[in-house]
């Protein structure tokens, strides 16, 4: 991975301060984000949004993959990521902790901000970066061992050894993914003899017992069947009082159900985010109502 831009891109350009609640979005008669204003800046002393990027573009070799998306996640939000396969959506919530980085040839310019830490800055450490920004796939990935052991993977990296204070974690984990009370009796048995949707939930109680700011969820119950994928849906709803989630999701009406926000990409451009309901009920651009009413996807 080459970052294409060493410089750090300021966040504050005179003249734009003291706005607030910018969207992305492309402008008036525009198809596409290409000449969408770029969001505000924030007041010096103004807490900026979780989440920000600013012009950011990827390349897997010469195929652009990510073209221009600048966008902001508040805190404490749910945003849903919507549009056809091989937009680009799991490339963009990749570069929020840099997991692209481990694709050879790819290529990246622009800026990603989390809690006001450049992403791409060559001072960052990517191990911390991925203990803030963690990360849910589409297909549950437990390990091969104990679900204790699943949940405390992280926290011994992180070098947590007291067997006490393991145990509470864990176990504060396993109840903030809803999973404790089915695996209270069996947690020194096998991960991978939890159902889907169980192993699902150890993977975001995994997540979560570093303690991260954001949660990264790609297509998350898309391999579950429809209970589980309800308990999945109520378990991201619970989780936004204490994280901040991104969630890719090829459903709408998921993304109708559990998103404050919704961005709908297009061969790699953000078309348009805006707040869920208004993004379903009124959206700016032809090409998202194009989208959501089925007329291509
Ligand atoms: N590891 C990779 N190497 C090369 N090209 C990739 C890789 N991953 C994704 N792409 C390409 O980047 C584009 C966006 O892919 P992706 O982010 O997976 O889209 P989505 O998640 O919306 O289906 C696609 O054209 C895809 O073929
Ligand atoms: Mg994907």
């Amino acid at each position: 991975m080459t970052l294409e831009t060493p410089s750090i891109r300021t966040i504050l350009p005179e003249g734009r301060r003291g706005e607030t609640a910018p969207e992305a979005r492309a402008g008036a008669g525009a198809t596409t984000s290409a000449g969408a204003a770029a969001p505000a800046a924030h007041a010096p002393g103004a807490v900026e949004p979780r989440l920000v990027t600013r012009d950011f573009n990827l390349w897997y070799g010469t195929h652009q993959a990510l073209k221009q998306v600048s966008l902001e996640v508040p805190d404490h939000s749910v945003t849903a990521i919507i549009g056809p396969s091989g937009c680009g959506k799991s490339t963009l919530l990749r570069s929020f902790n840099r997991m692209n980085d481990l694709i050879p040839g790819v290529r990246v310019r622009g800026s990603v901000r989390v809690s006001g830490l450049e992403v791409y800055a060559p001072s960052t450490d990517v191990v911390e970066l991925r203990r803030r920004i963690g990360m849910v796939f589409q297909r549950p990935n437990p390990f091969p061992k104990s679900i204790f052991d699943n949940v405390a993977f992280g926290l011994r990296l992180l070098g947590l050894g007291n067997r006490t204070e393991l145990e509470a974690r864990v176990e504060d984990s396993l109840r903030h993914a809803a999973l404790w009370d089915e695996v209270r009796d069996r947690l020194g048995k096998s991960a991978l003899a939890l159902s889907g949707g169980q192993q699902q939930r150890l993977c975001i109680a995994r997540a979560l017992a570093v303690e991260p700011e954001v949660l990264l969820m790609d297509e998350p119950a898309s391999a579950l069947d429809p209970t589980a994928t309800a308990r999945i849906e109520e378990l991201v709803l619970d989780l936004k009082e204490r994280y901040t989630i991104v969630m890719v999701t090829h459903n709408m009406q998921q993304a109708a159900r559990v998103s404050d926000r919704t961005a709908f990409m297009l061969v790699g451009e953000l078309i348009e985010l805006g707040e869920t309901r208004q993004l379903f009920t009124r959206p700016r651009q032809k090409l998202t109502e194009d989208y959501i009413t089925g007329r291509f996807g």
